[in-house]
């Protein structure tokens, strides 16, 4: 049987940069759900689709591939064919996938594909729902979060050093909005799983959350 790590949490806490570190150690593969959604999102940001025009959404998620692709251990998204990771981390995007991951037909499609990954290989696998819909049976279960102020912060400075025009106010409120929306839409809303452990990763570095999450993989699957 395979051993899947689930992680879950916030926008900006960190989930990517910390899962794909101990999946390098430990020799899983690196599964990021939001980049799924934000394929997804694409598509319907290329199709002119607006996000609360639910009956449109769900008719062309018909019209949709997703797949997905490692190069170098590096996931790669394919939109219809098309590899679209270069194109997927815009705040833009990012924002169109949190208003459209809401509805149920666009989350059946990714969650299909998700538990298959994790089914034949040991994946470490972030996103929102990971513990408590993708995965229930997952080995391992984080819940990695951080105050607003300090995933805002750590967002303004990752975009001044790109030499982008920011405004922390500005992202401060995005990251509020996204929690909200992530948190109360009326499927999967982000939550600690029961059997989670919880980590706040506001006063920690990137290695030191590193190694605690490896500690409590190791205490559980040793
Ligand atoms: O992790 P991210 O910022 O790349 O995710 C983008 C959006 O996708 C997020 O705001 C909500 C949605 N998402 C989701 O609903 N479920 C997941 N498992 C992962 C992401």
């Amino acid at each position: 049987m395979s051993i899947n790590i689930a992680v879950d949490g916030p926008a900006g806490a960190g989930k990517s940069t910390i899962a794909k570190k101990l999946a390098k150690e430990l020799a899983f593969v690196y599964v990021d759900t939001g980049a799924m959604y934000r394929a997804m999102a694409l598509y319907f940001l290329n199709q002119k689709i607006a996000s609360d025009d639910e009956a449109a959404i769900s008719a062309a998620c018909a019209d949709v591939e997703i797949t997905i692709r490692y190069e170098n251990g590096e996931q790669q998204v394919l939109l219809n064919g098309e590899n679209v990771n270069g194109q997927i981390r815009r705040e833009e995007v990012g924002n169109m996938a949190s208003a459209t991951s809401v509805y149920p037909e666009v989350r059946k499609k990714l969650v299909e594909l998700q538990k298959a990954l994790a089914a034949k290989t040991d994946v470490i696998m972030d996103g929102r729902d990971i513990g408590t819909c993708v995965l229930p049976d997952a080995q391992v279960k984080i819940y990695l979060t951080a105050s607003v102020e300090t995933r805002a912060k750590r967002r303004f400075d990752e975009l001044q050093e790109k030499g982008a025009d920011c405004n922390l106010e500005e992202i401060k409120a995005d990251i509020a909005d996204r929690d909200y929306r992530d948190m109360h839409r009326e499927i999967s809303p982000l939550k600690q799983a029961d059997d989670a452990v919880l980590v706040d990763s506001s006063e920690m570095t990137i290695d030191e959350v590193v190694t605690a999450i490896r500690k409590i993989y190791e205490e559980k699957c040793r």
